[in-house]
């Protein structure tokens, strides 16, 4: 398969190496209007369906319509409804039979414009239609351009948890548009850096640093800056998608601030009051001041990670959650249910430092509900 990278000094290609299931990840400023010109040499089909949400449609769905037209596609669109209550087996159900009846074969492409939402139904629908079709992203969140855009995870909600229905299935690329990020509310926006922030605690103190002289240039909407940010968390995601494409092992790291995080948006009732992004900034600050608590983690690294957060306008501890009464136990209770508990030991993202996050399968839950506890009631 050809790559979508074409020469233009205004795009950044990150290539996801996953042998027969590799991929480029596209960054650039204005990529909405180039989505055909980019596929085409890569796509043998002369027809692709598009998928969009009632938001992202009226504002960028003509643009790549017209782009796909220009080179040749022809081009359907489906419109699904934007928000979370999307991802469900009606509007699943809804979505593959609207792409059945516009006139598929196995090489027709889905193309996902718009964010996580968005792509999460698509990427679905790709794997089940016809036994599998191709599927590109054209994510158009900042959460989506960095983080479920790119690894093939694909699901829908079950009634009794998120993401529980689902296939892995890889895009054949992904376009990140950085200038779709113009129109996404600051709220979205820093819920996505949020995600961006993890990569560099993960793994990667000199990016930390970057973000932190920079993160207010990549929230408040500087398009190189935002570039460079987008580039930078798919690289750190290829990275670990390559090596562990089914999360066996080392993708569990992009965990880190997801237990704490999923425990705390299920108590929020995965309400507006807390979005995914919120959840897992406050979700880091705890793995990292429990890391430090732990003795795993230098006391002015838990530190620095808060005074980031805060700085971008992100919570950080309960003291900023201001909505519901939070209960350790519960919160604690949530996560012994979450998928990645293994014996009754709750299995955690910890640090030994910024940029050097590690997988503990060991912690009591007797312990984290303790220092849950404490944070709670370090609440004003
Ligand atoms: N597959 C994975 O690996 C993975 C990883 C992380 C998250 N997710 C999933 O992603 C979803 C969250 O994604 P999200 O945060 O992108 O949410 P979303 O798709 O719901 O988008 C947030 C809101 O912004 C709107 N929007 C999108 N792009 C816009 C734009 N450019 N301008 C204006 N409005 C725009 C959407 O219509 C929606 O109302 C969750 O369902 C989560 O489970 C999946
Ligand atoms: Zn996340």
């Amino acid at each position: 398969m050809r790559s979508v990278a074409a020469a233009t000094p205004r795009v950044d290609v990150q290539h996801v190496d996953l042998g027969a299931r590799s991929y480029d990840v596209v960054v650039g400023d204005g990529l909405v209007d180039e989505v055909g010109g980019r596929l085409r040499p890569m796509l043998s089909s002369p027809r692709v369906v598009v998928v969009s949400d009632a938001n992202v449609a009226p504002l960028y769905l003509a643009r790549v319509e017209r782009s796909l037209a220009a080179a040749g596609f022809a081009c359907s669109s489906v419109v699904v409804p934007a928000g979370e209550g999307t991802k469900d087996f009606a509007h699943l159900e809804d979505l593959v039979e609207r792409i059945v009846v516009v006139g598929i074969e196995r090489t027709t492409p889905l193309i996902a414009l718009g964010g996580g939402v968005v792509g999460d139904i698509t990427g679905l629908a790709a794997g089940l239609l016809l036994r599998g079709l191709p599927y590109v992203q054209v994510p158009t969140t900042l959460l989506s351009q960095v983080d479920s855009a790119v690894g093939g995870k694909t699901a829908i909600n079950s009634r009794h948890g998120k993401n529980l229905i689902g296939l892995f299935h890889q895009p054949c690329a992904v376009l990140a548009d950085v200038g779709t990020l113009a129109t996404l509310e600051s709220r979205q926006v820093r819920a996505g850096y949020a995600e961006v922030v993890k990569y560099g605690l993960i793994g990667n103190a000199a990016f930390f640093a970057w973000l932190e002289r920079n993160g207010a240039a990549v929230c408040s909407g500087d398009v190189d800056a935002r570039r460079r940010a987008v580039l930078t968390s798919c690289a750190a995601k290829g990275a670990i998608v390559a090596a562990d494409e089914r999360e066996a092992g080392e993708r569990a790291l992009l965990n880190l601030g997801h237990t704490f995080g999923h425990a705390l948006e299920a108590e929020a009732g995965y309400s507006d009051t807390l979005l995914h992004g919120e959840a897992v900034a406050v979700g880091m600050a705890l793995a990292f001041a429990l890391s430090a608590r732990l003795g795993l983690c230098p006391p002015g690294d838990a530190d620095r990670v808060v005074r980031h957060l805060a700085a971008v306008g992100l919570p950080t501890g309960f003291a900023d959650l201001v909505h519901g009464a939070w209960s350790a136990e519960a919160l604690v209770r949530h996560m012994t249910r979450d998928k990645k508990v293994q014996d009754g030991r709750i299995t955690l993202i910890l640090a030994h430092g910024i940029g050097q996050a590690v997988i503990r399968r060991d912690v009591e839950a007797d312990t984290v509900r303790h220092f849950l506890a404490e944070a709670v009631a370090a609440r004003p």
